[in-house]
């Protein structure tokens, strides 16, 4: 999603500010956008520049090295004394050269933005009535607007920040910079942003990644929060209450070594084939090389928290989501504790009325995914002690909840999560025998051998990477009979084309050749393999745009049944264990229907599944097996996304780190 970066140097001439923020625009590449651009205060008084793309940062950089932006790309480096850059994913407005950020208001000012400004309409309407004139479809452009204004009635940027900021409704984090004026200044309300400092130079960021490690220190804003960065000076900050506040500095660690393809052709790819390495990092602390649980790895105040609940509450979004939902058969089973998956977006407006009394788990990634941070406050205000599982362990979720536990996967950069599934997967296994073992409902035996299955679990992960090549054969299959060759039977009563090209009245897909597209595919799962269904469909769609449905397997025959004739593919997943007998029934429903089966199977599963096509796993046992299915469905996304072509790492329309409602 958008990102900002900002910089005020040292001293006039030193830095090369143009470049600096290209390459710290490229580091939060990550983040999925569709345009980018930077605007630089040039020094001696002098006015604002501004350079945007609609696309990519390297798009951006060749631009600045075409105009000879800001000395970038060679020649002498221009005397500048601030600049902002910003990476912007649309909301409002399409991703076009004018909607992107900065956005310029009349007086030599200039924003950049994230977040949603919901009163935007009204403030436009008033801000034309005082003659100001818009260039772009953007919500944000009221805010370049708003900071003018106060910057032309006299006020000083920090104050014409706050007054901006004091009429905006929603999400921003904002940071402005002004001709003339050797500063940045910058607010934030409910979207994360930070300020760094590092030999004398200021910086603002809404990610510290972004700054590459030039920062050697940086502070959280805290919400509500303005800040003035200007040369020569001290950051200074003002609380919403409009106090001089003074905020926490932490020392960055060293920069996060930059992301690495390593050999790969993508970080997904890459990604997937960490997952042992990722999943013995995450349960590090908890399983030794002998023994059972190591619970004091939790720490004695959340132990006790996690005795006392009276209820498990997971909040989270997506692939997040698919992971607390199959946590929830752990800790119901293991702990005997109620357990609820709720989807972030969802709860946060809900009035809940068991969140008091309940231990609520955050699950992302990222740790800035707004509707989880959102569903996380929401649950604190009724009375929820909080704890945040993430992989960024610097990440406003992990603060907000001042309790967390890390996945330990590893940077991902891929915007599909894959390691870092597996990763939330092992530590809500691991929350779940913490809960139960405090709560005196985990007996020595299934604890020993819970643990001794997790022991095995990076060498199961490898043994399921090598279905590798059986997931690319059937990735092809699937793709060829999405892409179409089967022919409309007659008697629907389909009009075809005919051959003819352009011809009007039926979807061009039906055009010139009598064939139609099989527009989906079908994931079905039962137990702690039924969300897994979601996200192996989940993983498809995201990535190779094929639709695809993922079903409780016994649900079937309560409507999805309807789609499957002899040219639906459906995936069936199939541990061992007490429900292997009812996934065979219902895979049996599919095959009667001539739908095409692709079967993953435990090696143990006795069931009989008469199938043409049907891989097995060694999943260790019932308690991990979700975690040891999880790769060959992202390898079989992976290959149907490679096979149509699909830019894999950066899927259209999507982001790595959704910090929007
Ligand atoms: O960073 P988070 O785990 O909070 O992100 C949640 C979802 O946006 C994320 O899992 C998304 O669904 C992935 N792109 C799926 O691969």
């Amino acid at each position: 999603m958008c990102g900002i970066v900002g910089v005020v140097p040292s001293g006039v001439g030193g830095m090369d500010v143009a470049g600096f923020l290209l390459e710290a625009l490229a580091l939060q590449e990550y983040r999925g956008y569709d345009s980018a651009g930077i605007a630089v205060v040039d020094c001696d008084g002098g006015g604002v520049r501004r350079l945007a793309v609609s696309g990519r940062v390297a798009k951006l950089k060749e631009a600045a090295r075409a105009g000879g932006f800001g000395g970038f790309g060679g020649g002498t480096v221009d005397a500048i004394a601030a600049g902002i850059g910003h990476t912007r994913w649309a909301t409002h407005g399409a991703p076009t050269e004018r909607n992107a950020h900065p956005i310029l208001a009349g007086g030599g000012a200039a924003i950049v933005h994230n977040g949603i400004i919901e009163n935007h309409d009204e403030l436009r309407a008033e801000l034309r009535g005082r003659g100001r004139r818009f260039r772009t479809q953007t919500d944000s452009e009221v805010i370049a607007h708003l900071f003018a204004e106060g910057l032309r009635a006299g006020g000083d940027s920090l104050r014409a920040m706050r007054s901006a900021a004091g009429k905006l409704r929603g999400a921003f984090a904002v940071a402005a910079i002004a001709r003339g004026r050797g500063e940045i200044v910058c607010a934030r309300r409910g979207s994360p942003l930070l300020v760094g400092e590092g030999e004398g130079t200021l910086f603002v960021s809404s990610d510290a990644p972004a700054l590459g490690g030039a920062a050697k220190r940086v502070l959280h804003l805290a919400d509500g929060d303005c800040a003035l960065l200007r040369a020569g000076e001290k950051a200074r900050i003002v609380s919403a209450g409009g106090r001089r506040a003074g905020r926490q500095w932490r020392q960055t660690g060293a920069a996060r070594a930059a992301a690495n393809l390593g050999g790969y052709r993508h970080f997904m790819k890459k990604e997937i084939a960490e997952q042992p390495q990722a999943a013995a990092a995450a349960m590090a602390d908890f399983v030794g090389r002998t023994g059972g649980l190591r619970t004091g790895a939790f720490g004695g105040e959340l132990l006790r928290a996690m005795r006392d609940c009276r209820s498990v509450n997971i909040v989270a979004c997506g692939t997040s989501y698919h992971a607390a939902m199959t946590a929830r058969y752990w800790v119901e089973t293991l702990a005997g504790t109620p357990c609820r998956a709720n989807v972030a977006s969802e709860y946060r407006y809900r009035a809940d009325p068991g969140a008091g009394g309940s231990l609520t788990v955050a699950v992302s990634q990222s740790g800035e995914t707004a509707d989880t941070i959102a569903a996380a406050a929401a649950a604190k205000e009724k009375g929820a002690r909080l704890l945040a599982i993430v992989n960024e362990s610097d990440s406003t979720l992990a603060r907000d909840c001042g309790r967390a536990l890390p996945m330990r996967a590893g940077m991902e950069v891929g915007v599909a999560s894959t390691k870092a599934f597996t990763a939330q997967l092992t530590v809500l296994l691991l929350l779940a025998l913490g809960i139960a073992k405090e709560k005196g409902t985990l007996s020595a035996r299934v604890e020993k051998g819970i643990v001794a299955s997790l022991r095995r679990l990076p060498e199961l992960l490898r043994g399921s990477l090598l279905l590798e090549g059986v997931m690319r054969k059937w990735a092809g299959e699937i793709v060829s009979c999405h892409s179409g060759s089967l022919v409309i039977p007659a008697k629907a009563g389909i009009q075809t084309g005919g051959g003819g090209k352009g011809k009007a009245g039926l979807d061009s897909r039906f055009r010139g050749n009598d064939k139609v597209f099989n527009d989906g595919v079908l994931f079905i799962g039962r137990g702690g393999h039924y969300p897994l269904a979601l996200e192996g469909a989940l993983k498809l769609k995201e990535i190779s745009y094929i639709h695809a449905e993922g079903c409780a397997a016994g649900e079937l025959k309560h409507g999805t049944l309807a789609l499957v004739d002899a040219h639906m593919p459906a995936v069936v997943l199939a541990p061992g264990g007490a429900l292997a007998e009812k996934t065979a029934a219902n895979a049996a429903e599919i095959a009667a229907r001539g739908g095409r089966l692709y079967v993953l199977a435990a090696e143990n599963c006795g069931a009989r599944i008469a199938a043409r096509k049907i891989a097995r796993v060694d999943d260790g046992c019932e308690w991990i097996s979700p975690i040891v299915f999880a790769p060959p469905l992202q390898l079989l996304a992976y290959y149907a996304a490679k096979i149509r072509g699909a830019d894999i790492d950066k899927p259209r329309n999507l982001a790595k780190s959704v910090t929007v409602e």
